[in-house]
C-alpha cells in the first residue's frame, strides 16, 4: 500500500524508516521519528511497516510529519514469531526487500535518507545503489551490537561455540571497550545448540560497513568504552540516542488524578496502583512477544503470591488463568499495560523483568531497581550491566543451570528480599538505580548526549536532501 495522497504542501526532506517488525524494534524506530518529526515540522517521514504492524499502531497520535505505508507481512502471523525464531528471522532477511522496493517505487517524493533496523540489511544495499544514506538503527546496547561483530574473534581465542554448561563462568576481557564477561552473558543465541540464529544474526554485519551511520538506542554516559572502541573501529559516525522510549508522552498521563485520556482497561490498573502505598508494588513482565513454559508461570504466580508483595503482572494471553491462580488480594494481572506510565507510577517499587533493552531503558528512566529474569538474546547481558556493572538489579538466575525452572519457593524468599524497605541492599540499589535515572534523563535534556546526536543526525539528513536537490 502506497500512503495515501496527502493535501499539505510536499516537504523539503523526506525520511524513509523501516523498522523491524517486532515490537522491541518497532518502538525505538517510531519513538525516534516522533522526535525527529517534532524537532523539524517540515521533514516528512514515511514509516514502512508491514500490515499486521500498521493494523497495531497505526490508530495511535503520530505528530503530522509522520505517515504509514506498508509491505505484505512476512509471514502469516508476526505475532507468532516466538514459536519459531530463525523461521521469521530468516523471512524478513528474504522476504521484506523487494516489495519495499517496489513500494519505494510507487512513493511520489524524492527519498532522501533511509532509517533501517540494523536486522534488515537489505535495506543498505538499497540505499547504496540509489545513492540514498542509510542510517542502520541497532535497538540494543551498544555492547550486544560489539560482541556480536567481534564473535569471529571469539573463534579465534577458542572460545565460540562453546558448551556453557560446562565454560559458562569463564570471563573473556579481549574485545575492545566491553569489561571482563562470563561466557554465559554474551548474547545467548551465540551458545545455543541450534546455531540457525546466530547464523542470520551474523549476516546483518556483512554489509553493514557500507551503511552511512550507526544509529544505537542507548546512552553514550552508560557504554562510554564501548562507544569509544566502536568509534575507532568504525570510519563512518555512530549515534546513541537512547532512550528510544515515549517519554515525550509521559507528561500527558503522570498526572493520574485526571484520567479522562486513559481507556477503561488503563483505568483498572492505574486505579488499582493508585490506591496502594508508595514503592510497594513489584511490576511483572517478560516483554512483548518471548514466553516461558506454563510451569514457571505457575511458578512466578505462586511465588509472587506467597510473598505477600503486591504485584502487577503483565501476562499477555495467560492473565485470566493467572488472576485465577493467585486470587485478587495479592495482586492484578492483565494482559498488557502502558509499561512506562506504570513504571513511572509512585506505588511501583520494582520492576522484575526479562531484561529487554526497551524495558531496561523504561526500568531505569523511571529510577527503580530490577529483578532480572533473561530469557534469550540479548538479555543475558543485559543483566551482566544491571547486575554487575551498574548495581542497579539483581539477577533471578544466579544459582540456576541454564533450562532449569526457578521455583516458587526461591522466587518468594527472592522477591521479598528485593522488595523490603528496611533492607540495606535494597536501599542501596534504589539510591543507584535514581543515579541512573539522572544520566538518562540528563542525556535527553537540552545540550544532553543524544539530544546532541539528534541534532547531529538532523543536520545530515538536511544535507542530503540539499545535496541531491
Ligand atoms: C526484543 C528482545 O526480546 C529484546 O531483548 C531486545 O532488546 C529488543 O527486542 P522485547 O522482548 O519485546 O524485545 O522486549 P523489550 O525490548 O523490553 O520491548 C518491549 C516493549 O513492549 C517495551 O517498549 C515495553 O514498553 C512494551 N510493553 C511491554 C508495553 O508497552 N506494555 C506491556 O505490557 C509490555
Amino acid at each position: 500500500m502506497a500512503p495515501a495522497a496527502r493535501s499539505e504542501p510536499i516537504k523539503a526532506c523526506h525520511v524513509v524508516a523501516v523498522p523491524y517488525p517486532g515490537r522491541g524494534h518497532v518502538n525505538p524506530m517510531m519513538n525516534l521519528c516522533k522526535l525527529l518529526a517534532s524537532s523539524k515540522p517540515d521533514l516528512l517521514i514515511t514509516v514502512v511497516l508491514t500490515e499486521e504492524w500498521l493494523g497495531l499502531i497505526g490508530g495511535e497520535e503520530m505528530p503530522p510529519g509522520i505517515r504509514f505505508a506498508t509491505i505484505p507481512n512476512v509471514l502469516p502471523s508476526e505475532l507468532e514469531r516466538a514459536a519459531d525464531m530463525p523461521s521469521f528471522v530468516g523471512a524478513t532477511q528474504t522476504k521484506m526487500g523487494e516489495p519495499f522496493e517496489q513500494l519505494m517505487g510507487r512513493l511520489a517524493e524524492p527519498i532522501h535518507f533511509i532509517i533501517a533496523d540494523t536486522f534488515l540489511f537489505w535495506a543498505i544495499e538499497f540505499g547504496n545503489r540509489r545513492n540514498i544514506p542509510v542510517a542502520s538503527l541497532w535497538p540494543m546496547p551498544a555492547s550486544v551490537f560489539s560482541l556480536f561483530y567481534h564473535l569471529d574473534l571469539l573463534e579465534r581465542n577458542g572460545d565460540h561455540p562453546f558448551d556453557v554448561s560446562e565454560r559458562g563462568e569463564e570471563r573473556i576481557d579481549y574485545i575492545e571497550g566491553i569489561e571482563s564477561i562470563r561466557l554465559i552473558d554474551i548474547p545467548s543465541i551465540a551458545y545455543m545448540k541450534d546455531q540457525r540464529l546466530i547464523t542470520l544474526v551474523r549476516r546483518i554485519f556483512i554489509n553493514l560497513t557500507k551503511a552511512q551511520y550507526l544509529l544505537i538506542s542507548s546512552i553514550y554516559e552508560l557504554e562510554s568504552r564501548v562507544m569509544e572502541a566502536l568509534n575507532l573501529e568504525f570510519s563512518f559516525p555512530i549515534y546513541t540516542f537512547g532512550p528510544a522510549i515515549p517519554y515525550l508522552n509521559l507528561e500527558k498521563v503522570t498526572t493520574l488524578s485526571s484520567n479522562q485520556s486513559l481507556s477503561d482497561d488503563q483505568l483498572i490498573y492505574f486505579d488499582w496502583l493508585n490506591s496502594q502505598p508508595p514503592s510497594s508494588v513489584l511490576y511483572v513482565s517478560l516483554g512483548s512477544f518471548l514466553s516461558v513454559s506454563a510451569e514457571q508461570m505457575d511458578e512466578i504466580g505462586d511465588g509472587l503470591r506467597a510473598s505477600g508483595v503486591r504485584f502487577l503482572w503483565v501476562a499477555r494471553g495467560e492473565a485470566e488463568r493467572l488472576q485465577q491462580r493467585c486470587g485478587e488480594a495479592a495482586g492484578r494481572v492483565v494482559p498488557w499495560c502502558d509499561q512506562l506510565k506504570v513504571l513511572c507510577h509512585p506505588s511501583i517499587g520494582g520492576f522484575w523483568t526479562h531484561g529487554g533493552w526497551n524495558s531496561t531503558m523504561e526500568c531505569i528512566f523511571s529510577g527503580k531497581p530490577m529483578i532480572c529474569f533473561p530469557i534469550i538474546l540479548d538479555q543475558t547481558t543485559i543483566r551482566k550491566h544491571v547486575v554487575e556493572d551498574w548495581k542497579i538489579g539483581v539477577d533471578s538466575k544466579k544459582y540456576l543451570a541454564p533450562g532449569e525452572i526457578l521455583r516458587s519457593g526461591k522466587i518468594t524468599e527472592l522477591v521479598k528480599r528485593f522488595m523490603d524497605a528496611d533492607s540495606s541492599e535494597r536501599r542501596e540499589m534504589v539510591g543507584r538505580a535514581r543515579e541512573f535515572r539522572q544520566i538518562i534523563r540528563q542525556a535527553v535534556s537540552e545540550g544532553g548526549s543524544s539530544m546532541t546526536n539528534l541534532a547531529s543526525l538532523l543536520n545530515h539528513i538536511v544535507h542530503s536532501a540539499c545535496d541531491s536537490s
